[in-house]
């Protein structure tokens, strides 16, 4: 039955169905008779506690904004990206099964739309505008088979590491908190925002 349905089309329908249906509902379940309305209680499931939400709640802005303590460094990166990174994106980040995570040369360009296969080309040292979502996306997603593993420190070393690989840091630069949001990649200017008023937007 649709749930919106006039008081009308509701007495047309009632029949046995209707009233066995009724007596097996418990209750506190109503249903929601104008759009909009939630009235529906189930009777299970609990508020999620504050612990719960900050578990789930990890994203990074690009000015830094969510960005957890703790640091790290390219030589520390280095190592954990030997063990739990390398199988899948090449000894140096050059790719391998999975993506490339290292431009090919200092002067790589910014893959713009001249170039017939941009997507190919593609990485973070000449793509990505914002250092800080390295740092999200290995932090949600990576390594691909245990996501959410890594610790603190150990993000911010390989956030390091691949900064480093990529020509924007040296290999000393600590990273945290403060330093990342402050580098600023290769691609920063090469994304504007579209404010073209007389033609459809393309995102
Ligand atoms: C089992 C293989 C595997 C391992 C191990 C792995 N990755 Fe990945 N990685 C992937 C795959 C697959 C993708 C593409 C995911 C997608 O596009 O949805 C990816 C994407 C990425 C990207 C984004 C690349 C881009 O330009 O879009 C980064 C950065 C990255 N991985 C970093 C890491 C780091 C750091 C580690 C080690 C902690 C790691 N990965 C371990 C498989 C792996």
């Amino acid at each position: 039955m649709p749930a919106r349905v006039s008081r009308t089309t509701k007495v047309l329908c009632i029949s046995p169905a209707f009233f066995l249906l009724l007596a097996c509902t418990p209750p506190e379940l109503s249903i929601a008779e104008e759009e909009g309305e939630r009235p529906i209680i189930y009777g299970f499931g609990s508020p999620a506690t504050a612990e719960e939400i900050a578990a789930w709640d990890i994203d990074v802005r690009p000015d830094g904004k969510g960005l957890p303590p703790g640091s790290g460094t390219a030589a520390k990166g280095a190592e954990i990206y030997a063990l739990k990174c390398a199988a899948c994106h090449g000894a140096n980040g050059e790719g391998g099964l999975n993506d490339r995570l290292v431009v090919s040369s200092p002067d790589e360009q910014f893959p713009d739309s001249s170039d017939a296969n941009s997507w190919q080309h593609r990485t973070v040292g000449n793509y990505w505008p914002y250092a800080t979502t390295l740092f999200d996306y290995i932090r949600r997603s990576m390594p691909f088979t245990l996501p959410g593993s890594l610790q603190s420190d150990e993000v911010y070393s390989l956030t390091a590491h691949l900064l480093h690989l990529n020509h924007i840091i040296s290999e000393s630069d600590e990273m945290n908190a403060k330093t990342l949001p402050k580098v600023v990649m290769p691609a920063h200017g090469k994304f504007v925002l579209d404010d073209r008023q007389e033609h459809q937007e393309v995102h």
